[in-house]
């Protein structure tokens, strides 16, 4: 190998985030923070609290929340299973087939080394904490190790086993493998509604005042392809409101906090849809599937593969498509409004009333049924400009019967997420980006006297909340200079023997080059002066 080649192969690996995940860097940080931020003044006057939910949930809570057959839930999500849990479906397979063509002491053979590392692989998740310790799963795993020791010592020590002890054996095997309990599967959150829900049953919310209103923000997770707006960690700010009635004024109130935040990020070209997709009944929301089926049945040849596979499954998603050649099609389908039962056609008729009331501006849209199985009444959505095709910023509705599929009290409930990633993009494509966060002063200090006061005053000037840089080595003058205006400092306190010996510090304005002497004191009170003219 030659020299160069071996220089290439002993270089240590250069990694990168994961496709579909990113680092977010300063500056463009300060306008995460800032959008944070600006939520959090938005929604507390209307009385949210925060919650944080855990990261990970167990997978059937998604399941049955967001819905098994939801491209989120069957494609999307990050799913571990505890270790044991294969290892054992392996062993059960290995069992069944071996004794099926058990003739003679081959099987045991077979069997004894995974059943070995079977056990094994039991102990070591029993110490990671990865089997619950319930007194069953203890017995259990004692008597897997002492069956397997015998099968063992029969395999290995004795001649010609005795068959009928094996095979009694095996069977014993198979027993307190079926009986143990594991962990259940774990997901990263592809969303926060289904956790914010299980934290409102398990904490007992209902016993709070209702509605209970709270917000949330953090990385949700969905393996989507990747593309500009779209990412495999993505993060939402979201809020919900559990319990309490189902006033068509609380949708409204709802979306006008969003609009009104939207307004305070000041994001353009914002666009409101609304819709109502009615209530699990015969004579609402399933009549109107009924028929669209019946509809999309006729037309079926002319859809395409994607449709056609939503049409058997959930042919309210036929709506959503965005393919050219069906959009005519879709247009003459029948519509969900005309279908609605005289209860869900109030309501959307007061949300119309309340949204007016308000001063929010909405579009109708009767084709948005949105991608989560929970949601009844109130759908909506917003876009904004800048975005491509991923233009979708936040997604929300109704959902009441949420919490009690999942367990809890009957309870009404409506939310919203925000995709703060696509917000941001969006703000940032109008030239609301966060400018190089710079410093407001840069203190060139020279000689070991003027470093200590260097350093004095440079923890003061930062407890008074000024942004300085202090650098850690000597530096000539010119150097220093150029160090700040690269920085973006507005000032540079230069500080040498003179200054110290008479008190009077040297501050010099980098914008114009002009430069003064002034005290301590006076420095302070003139730096302070300059901010707050800011
Ligand atoms: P969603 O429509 O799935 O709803 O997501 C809400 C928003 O999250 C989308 O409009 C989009 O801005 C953003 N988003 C979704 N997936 C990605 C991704 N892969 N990359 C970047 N941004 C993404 C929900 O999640 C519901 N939990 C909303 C809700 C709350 N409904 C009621 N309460």
């Amino acid at each position: 190998m030659s020299e160069g080649a071996k220089k290439k192969e002993e270089k240590p690996r250069k990694f990168q985030a994961i496709r579909g995940t990113r680092d977010l860097l300063p500056p463009d940080t300060a306008l995460w923070n800032h959008v944070e931020q600006t939520a959090r003044e938005v929604f507390v006057p209307y009385g949210y609290g925060e919650i944080r939910p855990p990261i990970f949930e167990v997978t059937e809570l998604f399941a049955r929340g967001v819905g098994g057959d939801t491209d989120i839930v069957s494609k999307e999500m990050f799913t571990f299973s505890p270790d044991p849990l294969s290892r054992l479906e392996a062993l059960r397979t290995l069992i069944l087939s071996t004794r099926e063509y058990w003739g003679g002491t081959d099987f045991p053979q077979a069997l004894n080394e995974p059943l070995q590392e079977f056990v094994d692989v039991l102990k070591s998740a029993s110490s990671r904490a990865q089997i619950p310790e319930t007194a069953e799963n203890v017995a259990s795993q004692a008597q897997l190790a002492s069956i397997a020791n015998r099968l063992n010592q029969l395999i290995t020590v004795e001649d010609s086993p005795d068959i009928d002890e094996v095979n009694d054996l095996c069977e014993k095997v198979e027993l307190s493998v079926e009986s143990f309990q594991f962990q259940d599967a774990a997901s990263l959150r592809p969303e926060a509604t289904a956790s914010v829900c299980r934290a409102y049953i398990e904490h007992n919310m209902q016993q709070l005042p209702q509605p209970v209103k709270l917000y949330y923000m953090g990385p949700m997770f969905r393996r989507e392809r990747p593309q500009k707006g779209r990412y495999r960690q993505f993060y939402q700010i979201g809020a919900e409101i559990l319990g309490g009635s189902d006033a068509p004024a609380i949708d409204a109130e709802l979306i006008e906090m969003l609009m009104a935040f939207f307004d305070k990020c000041g994001l353009q070209g914002t666009e409101l849809s609304i819709n109502s997709i009615g209530h699990a009944s015969d004579n609402c929301r399933r009549g109107y599937v009924a028929k669209l089926k019946a509809e999309l049945e006729k037309v079926k040849d002319r859809l395409g593969a994607d449709s056609q596979r939503r049409m058997e499954k959930n042919p309210l998603r036929v709506l959503d498509s965005k393919l050219e050649h069906e959009q005519a099609i879709i247009e003459k389908l029948p519509r969900i409004a005309d279908h609605l039962c005289d209860d869900c056609k109030t309501h959307y008729a007061a949300l119309k009333r309340e949204l007016e009331l308000r001063g929010v501006i909405y579009r109708e849209n009767w084709r948005l049924v949105r991608g989560l199985d929970y949601y009844m009444r109130t759908t909506f959505e917003i876009t904004a400009q800048g975005l491509g095709s991923q233009n979708a910023v936040c997604g929300g509705g109704r959902y009441d019967g949420l919490v009690e599929l999942l367990g809890g009290p009957p309870a009404k409930g409506i939310g919203f997420a925000i995709g703060e990633d696509r917000l941001i993009l969006s703000l940032q494509e109008s030239g609301k980006g966060a400018a190089p966060q710079g410093r407001d002063v840069y203190i060139a200090w020279m000689g070991e006297r003027a470093y200590a006061t260097a350093v004095r005053a440079a923890k003061d000037l930062r407890n008074a909340g000024f942004r300085v840089e202090l650098p850690p080595t000597e530096l000539k003058f010119g150097k220093a200079l150029e160090r700040a205006s690269k920085l973006g400092s507005c000032f540079a306190l230069i500080l040498g023997d003179n200054e110290v010996t008479d008190g009077q510090w040297t501050l010099k304005t980098l914008a114009d080059g002009s430069q003064q002497k002034l005290s301590e004191a006076a420095l302070l009170e003139y730096l302070r002066n300059q901010k707050a003219g800011l």
